[in-house]
């Protein structure tokens, strides 16, 4: 981060983001953050109808993904396990100014020990039905969980951005993240990603944001494993 820390801004579900200095791009849609995560994250890998959710997550960001996922699956009664991966984290007073009025324990408890965590490259949360672990590092320098995740999120910034984190070699990586069944979700329906996306064995789907609620996106990716 450089500068002054981002502020919050509204989107129009009534959800906040913010502004990366770093990337020049917003975190989540400005044309609603929070029917983003539900839409192309949550519904897209079918984490919200899964029994046990095991979830990957390229960045954390501001922890949307998360509380939309956690929120849901605690819902219903269901355990969560939720590793992410996050290389630039903001600092605490900013992800509990966009989550303001968030109330889940597991996440009071993520505020609490944010800043800590961050020094030390890694926390970990958990013990009930819902456990979290955030490694503060750069995705394509860490081991990924092989045949582990019934989701894998991939939210880092667009393409033109953030290039990195769509790379063949990194798509290929995370599919074989996957359990078989599960399925990567991502906001991007970029050529290149889909074609990275089969390359790496996926089969891919690609959804048109408006039948699914979604202004401002025409269309996203979900990609399964077989
Ligand atoms: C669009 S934001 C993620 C929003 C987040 N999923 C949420 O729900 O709030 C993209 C995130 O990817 C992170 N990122 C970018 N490159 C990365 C890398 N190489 N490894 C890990 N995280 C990275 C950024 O720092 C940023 O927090």
């Amino acid at each position: 981060m450089t500068g002054d820390l981002p502020k919050a801004q509204p989107t129009p579900d009534g959800t906040l983001t913010v502004f990366s200095e770093r990337y020049g791009e917003l975190y989540a849609s400005r044309h609603g953050a929070g029917r983003q995560s539900r839409a192309v994250f949550l519904e897209g890998s079918a984490t919200h109808l899964h029994p046990s959710p095991r979830v990957l997550e390229i960045g954390f960001g501001l922890g949307l993904n998360f509380r939309t996922t956690l929120k849901q699956v605690s819902g219903r009664g269901a355990a969560l396990a939720y590793r992410a991966f996050e290389a630039y984290p903001l600092p605490a007073s900013v992800l509990a100014e966009v989550s303001a009025g968030e109330a889940h324990p597991l996440w009071l408890a993520l505020l609490d020990a944010w800043d800590a965590g961050v020094l030390r490259g890694e926390l970990e949360l958990g013990g009930g039905p819902h456990h979290l672990r955030i490694d503060f590092a750069d995705v394509n320098a860490a081991d990924l969980p092989k045949g582990w995740a019934s989701a894998v999120y991939l939210d880092g910034f667009s393409p033109a951005r953030n290039p990195e984190v769509w790379t063949p070699p990194l798509l290929a990586r995370l599919a074989a993240s996957l359990a078989s069944g599960g399925v990567l979700a991502t906001y991007s329906a970029a050529g290149a990603v889909r074609r990275g996306l089969i390359a790496a064995g996926l089969d891919v789907e690609k959804r048109r944001g408006q039948e699914h609620g979604l202004i401002g996106k025409r269309e996203f990716l979900v990609a399964r494993r077989a």
